[in-house]
């Protein structure tokens, strides 16, 4: 069967940020064979494609991206024992499996190692990619393996979590050579027995000293990210807009001595990674910060929030305020988590 394609596609639908212009094309593949397909239609055409998953983290530009956006759906959920591994349960996802409903499917089965990351929204094959995080788990904790077609060689491999370079917030697939490879399904390991992972400080004021099941991390999970991120489905947003910033030890303990309740986390012996959240809101008092249709949401200043009606140029002109007024507090140079497509600067 053909590949469908629509043309002059308004990309404000598909990401949940809810700006930006439209895509010359837009294919949606569901097997490695449409994936190709499209990729042969983009060289015909000569140009250039983008990777779209759920939308969750991309800020387009006004201009659109004049070229194939192609969508991955590629669907199917596949459980298999380890050999020899009485207590795990390895679970295949395809990449265009929505996270979230994955995560409801293997807590409903019992099955521990994701529960920490419900409620983000997005693709499973998009996760990789920026080892997405929250709650104490990242999902380079749980991933075995990733599946990827290498568009050079249209050759399809499989990565091991070593092979994934997986960091905080970053991974291979980040890199130049990582680019050249579309990750088509991710293999989790989960246990059928587990101690919960609820050191977080919000689940663990959440659950006092209760030992709860995995359903109730997830409902835990699920109410505590209700009321610190707004509903995407609403207003536009991308979650956290900003990556924490990771600074130089002595940086992080001056900021500490001068607010004690600023927590700072140790990436390795000379840096530490700090809670841009709180700097945003303690020290440079921006919680609620708006300009025009853009503001840092009132109940988390990492989350970038809009009325529906900011373009992408407003966005960019609130993030290089913001980002002026850190450096002007606290001297640290901040890096969008968000990832920007045509976006000008
Ligand atoms: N804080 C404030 N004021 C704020 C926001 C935060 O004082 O307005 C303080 C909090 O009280 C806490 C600290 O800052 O002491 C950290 O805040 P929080 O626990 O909410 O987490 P975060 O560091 O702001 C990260 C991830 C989120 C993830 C949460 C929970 C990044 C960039 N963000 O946020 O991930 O859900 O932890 O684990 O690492 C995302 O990546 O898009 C994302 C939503």
């Amino acid at each position: 069967m053909a590949i469908l394609r629509q043309e002059q596609v308004p990309l404000r639908a598909y990401t949940t940020l809810k700006t930006g212009g439209f895509a010359q094309y837009l294919i949606g593949v569901h097997t490695t064979k449409e994936l190709e397909e499209a990729l042969m239609f983009a060289t015909a055409k000569q140009l250039p494609y983008l990777i779209l998953g759920g939308g969750s983290n991309l800020l387009v530009g006004d201009a659109g991206f004049p070229g194939v956006v192609i969508k991955i759906e590629q669907k199917g959920i596949e459980y298999t024992d380890v050999p020899h591994e009485e207590n795990y349960v390895w679970l295949t996802a395809q990449a265009g499996e929505c996270l979230d409903e994955v995560i409801e499917g293997s807590v409903a089965r019992d099955l521990w190692g994701l529960e920490n990351l419900s409620a983000i929204p997005g693709t499973v094959g998009a996760t990789p990619v920026q080892n997405v995080g929250a709650y104490g788990v990242e999902v380079s904790d749980r991933i075995v393996s990733v599946r990827a077609y290498h568009m050079p060689t249209k050759i399809e491999k499989v990565f091991s979590n070593k092979d994934c370079n997986f960091l905080y917030r970053d991974s291979f697939f980040k890199t130049v050579s990582g680019q050249e490879y579309i990750i088509t399904a991710v293999t989790f390991q989960l246990e059928k027995k587990s101690t919960p992972k609820i050191s977080y400080a919000d689940l663990a004021n959440f659950f006092g000293s209760t030992i709860p099941t995995v359903v109730k991390v997830r409902e835990a999970v699920i109410a505590v990210r209700s009321k610190k991120f707004p509903n995407w489905q609403v207003v536009g947003t991308a979650g956290s807009f900003f990556k924490n910033p990771i600074v130089p030890r002595e940086v992080g303990e001056a900021l500490h001595v001068q607010y004690p309740a600023l927590t700072y986390y140790a990436v390795d012996q000379n840096t530490v990674k700090i809670p841009l959240g709180f700097v945003l809101d303690k020290v440079c008092g921006l919680k609620g910060f708006t300009k025009g249709p853009v503001r840092l949401y009132e109940a988390q200043a990492l989350v970038l929030v809009h009325d529906g009606t900011a373009t992408a140029a407003d966005i960019v002109e609130f993030v290089k305020i913001i980002s002026a007024k850190v450096y002007e507090a606290t001297h640290i140079v901040i890096e969008p988590e968000v990832r920007f497509i045509n976006v000008t600067q």
